[in-house]
């Protein structure tokens, strides 16, 4: 028996369908122009946390979330869940729950050299934007899917693939006129009983997003420049 030709489409693995990239090309000029102009508006991205109680309407929560669902994740599994929560009820538990946990933490479970790295941030155990804020975004990662069909199936690289949707989320906010938190009280099991996730999601932060208040002030921080966080190999 002759062996079959490895070159026939027989053998070939199969292909995905493809579609064409929806892309609209860019000048290098316009290109350096907005590359210019995206640093300088994310340059004035802060974390806050005084915040104005005025509202934000669901659908702008909505986008945002859209937003942050657009960003790549290991062999597109998407293993986020962004849970939005406007309800008073809900932010109160949020709260009480999460100081309990961080007057435990600066009163006795943060190391020296923690509490000293967090002294130039003015921060403590009291978190009362978990309640001004009106929204809080709770995000939770998926490290497996539970499938209709009662399996369990694995999720990759899960932890980058938040992380990169969280920052696509920031940077929507931002440049729609919010403000942000990204807040990760520890530990953090008390979200997964106050917002009922199912068990295969695990929290992985808490956003609370809103309106700056009118006197908010920030820690006066530098960021590292871009000499000390870039390294370039041109040929
Ligand atoms: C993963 C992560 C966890 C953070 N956790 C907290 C937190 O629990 N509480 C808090 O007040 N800020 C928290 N922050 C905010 C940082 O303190 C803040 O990003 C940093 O001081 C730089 O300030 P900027 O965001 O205004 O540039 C966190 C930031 C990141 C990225």
């Amino acid at each position: 028996m002759t062996p079959p030709d490895p070159d026939t489409p027989f053998n070939q693995p199969q292909q995905p369908a493809l579609v064409p990239l929806p892309y609209t090309p860019v000048e290098p000029v316009e290109c350096l122009a907005r590359a210019r102009r995206v640093y300088e508006q994310m340059d004035q991205r802060r974390s806050v946390r005084h915040f104005s109680d005025q509202p934000v309407p669901r659908e702008v929560i909505e986008y945002l979330i859209r937003t942050a669902a657009t960003a790549p994740s290991g062999a597109h599994r998407q293993p986020w869940t962004f849970v939005a929560v406007s309800d008073p009820n809900l932010k109160a538990e949020i709260r009480r729950a999460a100081e309990a946990e961080e007057r435990k933490n600066y009163e006795r479970r943060l190391t020296p050299e923690w509490l000293a790295a967090l002294e130039p941030l003015g921060v403590n155990w009291h978190k009362p934007y978990l309640e001004i804020a009106p929204w809080l975004v709770a995000v939770f990662q998926q490290n497996v899917e539970l499938l209709e069909s009662g399996e369990r199936r694995k999720n990759y690289f899960v932890t980058r693939s938040v992380g990169i949707a969280v920052g696509l989320f920031l940077a929507a906010l931002h440049l729609a006129g919010l403000a942000a938190l990204t807040y990760t009280p520890s530990p953090m099991r008390f979200l997964s009983d106050i917002l009922k996730r199912p068990p295969n999601e695990k929290p992985f932060l808490i956003i609370p997003v809103g309106y700056p208040a009118e006197d908010c002030r920030v820690p006066d921080l530098q960021r590292k420049t871009l000499e000390e966080v870039a390294v370039f190999l041109e040929g």
